[in-house]
């Protein structure tokens, strides 16, 4: 009884508080049309239970030869139908043989779902997603979705593994780089924005694809960073930070959401019934299609959660997941007796598969992703990378700039560092679709620049990373050329001592982040770290453009480089880009979505953590929460970016100092440009709440706004808060509202804001 009273709690709660977390407006999944489920019903009266298990089934297509698609093991599979759909495979001429096959070989003729990688961009490559995060800009990653979705359906993709709404708190964990970031309300409103831009109104039609929120949940908590390592999480957090933005991108009406490799409360994700029943089919009201990640299922044994791979299978259909990622689990239950609880659980899986075929339009017209005149016109075309040479230039985070930026093109610039003359990195990881050599190096695209009126030259500089065993595992392929140590920095150096000004191209290697890039120093490596030591010393300005997948530590950067600016890995036009921003054609607009450490020890590092019985003053005493021998506070706060110019804010006004819980509160702020041109602003509202039953953040950020302004000009940014910002979970799932005295912050980023107080005032409520 008492079980059940809790669910009915949770379940009827959970779902008003999230929506509150994020204001964009959201339209959830709706069920399909009647006539689709006629449809889906008659078909599912035909089929076999080989066939609907068959369905279940998502297999790596390999790269097949077109017309040779018939003789391959994957197209003999499909022509039994023992496949529902396929992954990864590039080239619309292969598709239409593997779609061929399942739509005239197949006894029942069901089109294949066919899905890919598309990250940050199909061929024309945007941002990684860290980055795009970081322009706080959600029209920008809608359009990245948008033209994503143009380009990849173009060449025959209908589903896109996008977006990964995981909130990452540790910089070692390489897949921070997939995401938005360490806050949940970003990475909430950049899921639900990158969900309207792949799916448009109606996914059905044809250069749109389906979107997948990912990786479902809290993958981004892995333990020390590493990647696959186990999640142990309280649900408070849970509820509170990690739950928010796969709620919000859910919301936002994706059409299917996977699974992610960890445990949550000792079960397997993939099998796990409370998260995936409970939680998003019965708290949330999602029926759209739950996929595995790769393996998941076989990979339960390794948890040691089952027995067998029918066990896993079966533990993993009961969680209501309904399509198997390549462990062939569900597929090979047909040889095995099943019990009609068991039939009918691979009965509501096929529904929902053959329902998201049917929404994607793929029982209307298979091939309608297929038209060949499509791929000439609609991929990589002018306007796609005048996009994303725009969106790029606006992800750079300006760190540090004593007055050296933005360069003068008359300029005599040494260019040093092994990512300078580099086509292949600019696109960074998960580029699955990308076309690097019509990358610009950074080279090409300065010396383009300054053509006629100055100079560029350049030298490597130094290898990639000093251990050659390291530095091949980091590149994974895309090849950075290795020279001697000593002859690349003598040869860097007379480069260097000849220019005005040095310009560094350094940091990551395109997969020195993403999956399986965990790091355990997050310094740059140190065979660039040696070389800019150096290049410091000569005494001449000295600019680190720093190319980068997660936070870097650049404490001793700060201290002696003139001007540093994260340029990330910013895609196909990302040079370009850079110089826009560079030489001052465009101002620096980025600011942080991650903390960027001191130290790599204090990972995992955000500015949205809980309070301590004894929390770290400005100095160090002992018996209190720091460290020895570094400070708690990050190098770089969240929300922190620089600009070419600089703005002032004037004190918060609030509309009164008291509300009751069905009253809304008004914060303002003037905000003037005092420097000498435009730029852009993101103005950030914080709130704490001081005392609540359950602690509560120091800071969470509640609402942002972008405002362009001119030199002089001032603008009043107004930010109202309704009662329901004021909300949090306990740990039971029940939403929670304690009146009192909240602190409300603005200011520039997470650190520097000035702070008011108002009193909501009521009874402590919990819904
Ligand atoms: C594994 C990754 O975790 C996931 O994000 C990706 O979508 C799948 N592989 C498919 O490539």
């Amino acid at each position: 009884m008492m079980k059940r009273y809790h669910s009915f709690l949770f379940t009827t709660f959970i779902c008003f508080l999230l929506p509150a977390v994020a204001s964009v407006s959201a339209q959830p999944l709706a069920p399909i049309n009647t006539e689709g489920q006629t449809f889906v019903e008659a078909l599912m009266r035909r089929m076999t239970l080989h066939e609907k298990l068959g369905q279940l089934n998502l297999q790596v297509a390999g790269d097949i030869t077109t017309g040779q698609a018939q003789g391959t093991h994957i197209g003999g599979a499909i022509a039994r139908g023992d496949i529902g759909g396929v992954f990864n495979i590039k080239g619309a001429d292969k598709i239409r043989a593997l779609q061929d096959i399942a739509v005239r070989q197949s006894r029942l003729g069901i089109p294949l779902l066919v899905g890919m990688d598309v990250i940050h961009g199909y061929e024309t490559v945007f941002p990684i997603p860290l980055a795009l995060s970081c322009s706080w800009d959600l029209d920008a990653a809608e359009e990245v979705a948008r033209i994503s979705a143009h380009e990849a359906s173009a060449d025959g993709i209908a589903w896109t593994f996008s977006p990964m709404v995981d909130v990452a708190l540790d910089a070692r964990w390489g897949r921070i780089s997939e995401g938005s970031g360490e806050d949940p309300l970003l990475a909430g409103l950049f899921g639900a924005a990158m969900v309207r831009g792949y799916q448009g109104s109606d996914m059905a039609d044809a250069d749109r694809l389906m979107s997948c929120v990912k990786h479902f949940a809290l993958y981004g908590a892995v333990e020390s960073g590493r990647d696959y390592n186990t999640v142990d999480m309280s649900h408070v957090r849970m509820f509170n930070q990690y739950f928010p933005p796969y709620r919000c991108a859910i919301d936002a009406g994706a059409g299917s959401v996977m699974t992610s490799f960890n445990l949550v409360d000792g079960i397997p994700a993939t099998a796990n019934k409370w998260l995936v029943c409970n939680v998003l089919r019965h708290a949330w009201g999602y029926d759209g299609l739950v996929v595995t990640d790769y393996a998941s299922i076989s990979e339960i044994l390794n948890h040691g959660t089952a027995e067998s791979l029918r066990e896993a299978s079966m533990q993993a259909l009961t969680a209501t997941t309904d399509m198997d990622m390549c462990a062939q689990g569900f597929l090979h239950l047909d040889n095995e007796t099943l019990t009609s609880d068991e039939l009918k659980l691979v009965d509501e899986a096929c529904r929902r598969v053959l329902e998201a075929k049917w929404r994607l339009g793929l029982f209307r017209d298979p091939y309608a992703r297929l038209d060949e005149h499509r791929r000439e016109r609609d991929i990589a075309s002018s306007e796609h990378r005048d996009a994303a040479r725009r969106i790029a230039a606006e992800t750079f985070v300006l760190l540090k700039n004593d007055a050296v930026l933005p360069l003068k093109k008359s300029a005599r610039i040494a260019l040093i560092g092994p990512l300078a003359d580099n086509r292949v990195n600019m696109d960074g990881t998960w580029a699955v679709a990308s076309c690097p050599e019509r990358n610009m190096t950074l080279l090409e695209a300065m010396q383009e620049t300054v053509a006629g009126r100055g100079e560029v030259r350049y030298a490597q500089g130094c290898n990639l990373i000093s251990d050659s065993t390291l530095q091949a595992a980091s590149e994974f392929g895309k090849t950075i050329a290795r020279g001697n140590e000593q002859a690349l920095h003598d040869e860097a150096l007379a480069v260097a001592l000849d220019a005005d000004v040095i310009v560094c191209a350094m940091g990551e290697c395109a997969d020195m982040s993403g999956e399986s890039s965990s790091r355990s120093d997050l310094l740059l490596p140190d065979a660039q770290r040696h070389l800019l030591q150096k290049l410091v010393q000569l005494g001449k300005p000295v600019v680190l453009l720093n190319f980068a997948g997660r936070p870097t530590v650049l404490t001793w950067e700060q201290e002696h480089v003139d001007a540093i600016m994260n340029v990330w890995f910013g895609g196909t036009e990302a040079a370009p880009a850079i110089c826009d921003v560079l030489f001052g054609d465009r101002a620096p607009q980025g600011r942080l979505t991650v903390s960027m450490p001191r130290a790599t020890g204090q990972e995992p590092l955000y500015y949205n953590h809980l309070r301590t019985g004894r929390p770290a003053g400005r100095e160090w005493h002992k018996y209190q929460s720091n460290y020895l021998d570094t400070s708690v506070e990050p190098l770089y706060p969240f929300g922190y970016g620089l600009t070419y110019t600089t703005f002032s804010y004037s004190p918060i006004t609030l509309s009164t100092n008291e509300i009751s819980m069905s009253d809304s509160i008004t914060v303002s702020v003037n905000v003037t440009n005092t420097g000498l041109r435009e730029g852009c602003e993101v103005v950030q509202l914080y709130i704490c709440d001081r005392v609540a039953r359950v602690a509560r953040p120091v800071k969470e950020l509640k609402d942002f706004e972008r405002i362009s302004l001119q030199p002089g000009e001032t603008r009043t940014v107004r930010f109202t808060l309704c009662a329901d910002k004021f909300q949090y979970f306990d740990g039971e799932g029940n939403i929670c509202i304690d009146p009192g005295l909240f602190d409300i912050m603005v200011g520039p980023n997470s650190r520097d804001v000035q702070t008011a107080i108002f009193n909501l005032v009521g009874t402590n409520t919990v819904f």
